[in-house]
């Protein structure tokens, strides 16, 4: 059975729907779905722009998810809440209150808000978290039954966000759902953002023609996720009856050193340079590798892109984008 047409002309709510995953996400469920969409997003980290004439198409509304009142007339309205607004982990340690609020605080909001209320209309709530809850896991792939080990306060609040919503998804018999994505990318990542990745900057550096900063030794691992995986993952977190009171992880399972990462877009960007520089604070997880076994048991999901494909079509992108 194909779950995803469940999404057909549905009502959906995606906080955070301007941002990286979140635009990828609105216009999915846009043109794919026909699903009218609210988006709520402060754009302290996002301009409607990203939309391009999509913005036309949603209900946006520029507020924060801490806006009660205004959360609390939304949820009403929606068949779907998919819960993406957050503050970045490098700007976590910096306000550490602000994150705690975005992350973790405005999904306690959202979930008592269902619990309190009555909503015939809510199927499901849908929270994105992240694999940084892992931390410095020695035991890889990390699976999703294994140990967290937080490392950052962003880790923190994300997995007090997923705590929040798997309690109130088994106390209060609500429906929900949780992905832990790893480190996501592809077309939409601005390389002009601060918070853009480590592969996003890179491709950016090597098409302007700037050296590929290394930290550290460049040995630390990542596990890849091209953007339209996470976002097919999403989808069926959000209408996969497997998928309820469930989390999922959002990866390869395969590691990718930045190392190797500089190599593979040096050998598709020309005259391509490095430099190394020393660790940050936050530069404190050596390898990530998540395992995908659950998911793909449950939901189906498998992973479409590899990395070098997704290389590819990234630096198709950031072509465009950059107009180099
Ligand atoms: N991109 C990744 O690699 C990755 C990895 C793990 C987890 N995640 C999770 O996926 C989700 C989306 O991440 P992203 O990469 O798209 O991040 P992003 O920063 O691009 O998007 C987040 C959006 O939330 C908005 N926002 C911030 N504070 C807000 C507030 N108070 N009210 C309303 N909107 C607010 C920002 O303006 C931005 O548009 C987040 O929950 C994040 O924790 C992402």
């Amino acid at each position: 059975m194909n779950y995803l047409e469940k999404l057909n002309n549905k009502k959906v709510l995606v906080t955070g729907g301007l941002g990286f995953v979140g635009h990828n996400l609105v216009k999915r469920l846009l043109h794919e779905f026909n699903c009218q969409v609210i988006v709520v997003d402060d754009c302290s980290n996002s301009k409607e722009e990203i939309l391009g004439e999509d913005i036309q198409k949603v209900r946006f509304h520029k507020a924060s998810v801490l806006d009660q009142d205004l959360m609390s007339e939304l949820i009403e309205e929606v068949n779907i809440v998919f819960h993406l607004a957050c503050k970045q982990i490098s700007a976590s340690g910096s306000d550490p209150k602000l994150d705690l609020q975005v992350n973790a605080q405005s999904t306690l909001e959202i979930l008592e808000k269902i619990r309190h209320s009555k909503l015939p209309l809510l199927e499901r709530f849908v929270y994105t978290s992240s694999c940084s809850v892992y931390g410095s896991y020695k035991n890889l792939p990390a699976s999703e039954d294994g140990v967290t080990r937080v490392l950052s306060n962003y880790a923190a609040t994300k997995l007090l966000g997923e705590n929040y919503t798997m309690i109130y998804g088994s106390n209060y018999d609500i429906d929900v759902s949780c992905v832990r994505y790893s480190n996501v990318y592809g077309p939409g990542q601005s390389p002009t953002n601060p918070y853009c990745g480590v592969l996003g900057k890179f491709i950016h550096n090597a098409l302007t023609k700037q050296p590929l900063t290394i930290i550290g030794d460049g040995e630390q691992t990542r596990d890849y996720s091209y953007i339209d995986d996470a976002v097919e993952a999403t989808l069926l977190a959000a209408v996969h009856p497997r998928a309820l009171n469930e989390v999922f992880n959002v990866g390869t399972s395969i590691e990718t050193s930045v190392n190797e990462l500089a190599e593979k877009i040096s050998s598709m960007i020309p005259e391509t340079t490095q430099t190394f520089i020393p660790e940050r604070d936050i530069d404190n997880i050596r390898r990530r590798s998540v395992d995908i076994e659950k998911i793909h048991r449950k939901l189906g999901w498998n992973p479409q892109i590899n990395i070098n494909r997704g290389l590819a079509l990234t630096i198709e992108w950031y072509r465009k984008y950059l107009e180099v």
